[in-house]
């Protein structure tokens, strides 16, 4: 803490009163103040300039420790306004409430108070000296060829990467991006898909249904079980020809292993037309194989079986001298045309469901489709 400056000079010969008064006697509670460097020194003449004198002497010590224990310009102001500001500064009051003393009360405590101003003006102007040295100083020691922090960026889930490049090679290849509702009804699901109830092909599809009262078998509701609902949605409200593929989440009842989830991601393709073949259909996955992983991967058509589509087909790729499973496909049935009330006698198309996780586990060697779902760190950093 700085020390005031010097004491109070006192002109004139007035009796010599140390200021320190009892709080009582000043009419307020006790508080600790800090005697005061320089005293004020006054008459026993007047109780109006014994008070203000003890005043004085109580400002100039608040004053002061107000001064020193500024860290900042902003506080060092707000010390400056309080003290000497123009309406409300507490000397600037005192200043002003001796015009209306008897003239010996001015000639007691008004010089006084003048020195103390300009006192608290030099505590002031010094210390405001000092604060922009410091400040100037402090700009000074900032070195702008220091490397800045590093922000850590987040980036995208191997499964969204997966996802935006699927849709990405289906774009280029003229096909439009649809999504469509993750709870879906019995007749999106199966009914429409020609999967009747009772049908044996329901097996292939673990569900989740969801608790309901009254309703009728086909609109109960269900976690969709695969993207293939959105044929017939997407078919309900628009004519052909067309070329979608509609990515999404998909739901299971089944047991976690390294290849099964309760929750995955598929992406549903679907062309139709006048004329849309079987060779159109292999031209366009072959196309989009060889794009998502290497320009010379093998592909292989199989005969398979799924209740909406005759042919039906299953489509390997040859990883590492195996052959591997990544899609289900095949000529949409006449049956699904008939639901969505397409004639087809005049309309052909093709239909593909892919697993995204499949692709990403392919495409990145992830060995457990589990580790998607984990959100450990260590693995989520790789990509
Ligand atoms: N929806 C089938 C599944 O989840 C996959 C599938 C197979 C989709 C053949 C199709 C298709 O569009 O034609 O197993």
């Amino acid at each position: 803490m700085a020390r005031p400056a010097a004491p109070i000079k006192v002109t004139g010969a007035f009796f010599i009163l140390a200021v320190i008064l009892s709080p009582a006697e000043r009419g307020e509670e006790s508080r600790e103040i800090l005697p005061p460097q320089g005293e004020v020194r006054m008459t026993n003449q007047g109780r109006f300039a014994k008070i203000h004198l003890m005043d004085l002497n109580d400002l100039k010590t608040r004053a002061f420790h107000e001064i020193a224990e500024a860290k900042e310009v902003k506080a060092l102001e707000g010390a400056r306004v309080k003290y000497l500001g123009r309406e409300r500064g507490e000397l600037t009051k005192i200043l002003r409430s001796l015009k209306d003393r008897p003239l010996a009360d001015r000639q007691k405590v008004g010089p006084l108070a003048n020195i103390l101003r300009k006192e608290i003006e030099d505590g002031l102007k010094a210390k405001f000296k000092k604060l922009e040295e410091k400040q100037i100083k402090r700009s000074a020691q900032l070195d702008v060829s220091m490397p800045g922090k590093k922000i850590k960026l987040g980036h995208l889930h191997p499964l969204t990467l997966i996802e935006n490049k699927i849709k990405e090679i289906f774009s280029g290849l003229n096909f439009s991006v649809v999504e469509g509702p993750e709870v879906e009804s019995d007749y999106y699901n199966f009914d429409a898909l020609n999967i009747p109830a009772n049908h044996p092909a329901r097996d292939m599809w673990d569900t989740f249904w969801l608790r309901q009262n009254g309703i009728k078998n086909s609109e109960r509701l269900l976690l969709r079980t695969h993207t293939s609902p959105m044929q017939i949605r997407y078919m309900e409200t628009h004519e052909p020809p067309f070329q979608i593929i509609v990515p999404g989440r998909v739901f299971r009842y089944e047991a976690i292993d390294a290849s099964h989830e309760i929750n995955f991601h598929q992406v549903e393709g679907l062309m139709v037309g006048e004329s849309v073949s079987l060779a159109n259909f292999k031209y366009i996955i072959t196309e989009f194989l060889k794009r998502l992983f290497d320009e010379n991967t093998q592909v292989r058509f199989r005969p398979s079986y799924f209740p909406f589509v005759e042919p039906g087909l299953e489509i390997d790729i040859k990883l590492g001298g195996d052959w591997l499973e990544v899609m289900g496909a095949g000529m949409v049935h006449p049956k699904v045309f008939d639901a969505v009330k397409y004639n087809p006698k005049f309309v052909k198309g093709f239909a593909f469901g892919l697993g995204l996780e499949r692709m990403a586990m392919i495409k990145y060697k992830i060995p457990d489709i589990r580790m998607f779902y984990e959100n450990d760190m260590r693995f989520l950093k790789q990509f």
